[in-house]
């Protein structure tokens, strides 16, 4: 373990940075990740058997984390919402600390933090288990503080990630959490062998299209540079497209020091279109499924407005956006669940091609500590 630490440790292999090199990192990670929780022989879910609760008996799950690792929670919160018809309360750790939200007790607080150390995560950690409920950790460090004072331990494999922006933790935890979503799914009836089967195998199928999505880099560096120029940018999506619309934001943000912010696409009438013209660049985040006319609508107020379109779609979605000269990072088509997994990849990649155009330090952004310790 210890040359496999200090091989990821001390080499960027032939990439120019840490967060390259992870990005890459992502089909083998994610890769490892599934295969240990998930049975591709028997397409089933495999879970820790000693889990300390009855999944049909939860009354609730609620989810508290921070910045990238808080969009992994939120994505799950569809997942849990979809799969396991179960509510899911989803809460940045830092509000989550000092709300005093009550809870009833049983039920199962999911905590995710890549570096397992985060004071604002441990503090809702140690809130959730003074208030009576399981606690479980999705940690890139099983080490970890947060590891250490949680009940139930659900490791990403992602290996070290000494990138300060989170990009291969965070497919991992995509990972972990659509595998327990799967798994409450079928603790609670919801999810039949032929529906677990099937869920588990499109689970399987995400390395190869994260793959897919990787070799878009040149086109992605291209769109980046037009970016580079904006003062600011809005991210759009709807379901599980919406946090990574917000993830795309916070990498932005992050690596590039341009303002972005991400949106609920539904959202842009409500206020934000008021920010659109044509030296304001949109990112639309939208795979062709069932609300991907609602999304369409939205592009068309924005390019009516003048508002420079980049579409990350899959085929299907390009042949019906209707819309001229927008541009369009075109995935292959996706099982809806794991799209989040796959679409990350581009909103990573713009974001870095777009630090590297501006000149920033990619691997420790200004400002940024890699694991946020104090409050
Ligand atoms: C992600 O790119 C950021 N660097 C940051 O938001 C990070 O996700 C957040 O600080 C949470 O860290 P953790 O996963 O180690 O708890």
């Amino acid at each position: 373990i210890q040359s496999t630490a200090s091989a990821f440790l001390v080499d960027k292999g032939n990439h120019r940075h840490f967060m390259l090199k992870e990005i890459y990192e992502q089909p083998e990670v994610v890769a490892r990740t599934t295969a240990h929780y998930l049975d591709m022989a028997n397409g089933k879910v495999r879970l820790p058997a000693d889990l300390p609760f009855d999944w049909a008996k939860l009354p609730r799950i609620s989810i508290a984390a921070c910045g990238t690792a808080y969009l992994a929670g939120l994505t799950a919160k569809y997942w849990f919402e979809r799969f396991a018809r179960i509510q899911v309360d989803i809460d940045i750790a830092s509000e989550f600390r000092y709300r005093e939200t009550p809870m009833v007790p049983g039920g199962l607080m999911i905590v995710v933090s890549q570096s397992g150390e985060t004071a604002d995560t441990l503090a809702s950690l140690r809130y959730a288990k003074e208030n009576g409920q399981h606690v479980l950790a999705v940690v890139n460090v099983p080490t970890s503080t947060i590891a250490r004072e949680s009940h139930i331990v659900m490791p990403t494999l992602g290996g070290p990630e000494i990138g300060v922006a989170s990009t291969k933790a965070f497919t991992c935890q995509l990972a972990v959490l659509a595998s327990l979503a799967i798994a409450a799914g079928k603790g609670r009836g919801f999810i039949d062998e032929a529906d677990e089967d099937r869920l588990v195998r499109a689970m399987m199928e995400a390395p190869r299209y994260i793959n897919e999505a990787l070799k878009l880099e040149g086109h992605i560096a291209q769109i980046a540079k037009s970016l580079s120029k904006a003062p600011n940018v809005l991210y759009l999506g709807r379901g599980t497209s919406y946090p990574i619309a917000l993830e795309g934001a916070l990498k932005l943000k992050e690596l590039s020091y341009i303002h972005a912010e991400g949106y609920a696409a539904g959202e842009l009438k409500h206020g934000p279109i008021a920010l659109v013209d044509e030296a304001m660049p949109v990112v639309v985040i939208a795979p062709y499924d069932r609300i991907y006319e609602k999304t369409v609508s939205n592009m068309q107020e924005v390019a009516a407005r003048g508002g420079q379109i980049i579409l990350v779609t899959d085929e299907k979605g390009a042949e019906h956006a209707g819309i001229d000269s927008i541009a369009t990072i075109v995935l292959p088509d996706l099982p809806s669940t794991i799209t989040p997994l796959v679409y990350a990849v581009p909103v990573q990649l713009i974001a870095y091609h777009t630090a590297v155009e501006m000149g920033t330090d990619v691997d420790q952004p200004r400002n940024l500590a890699k694991s946020v310790t104090v409050e």
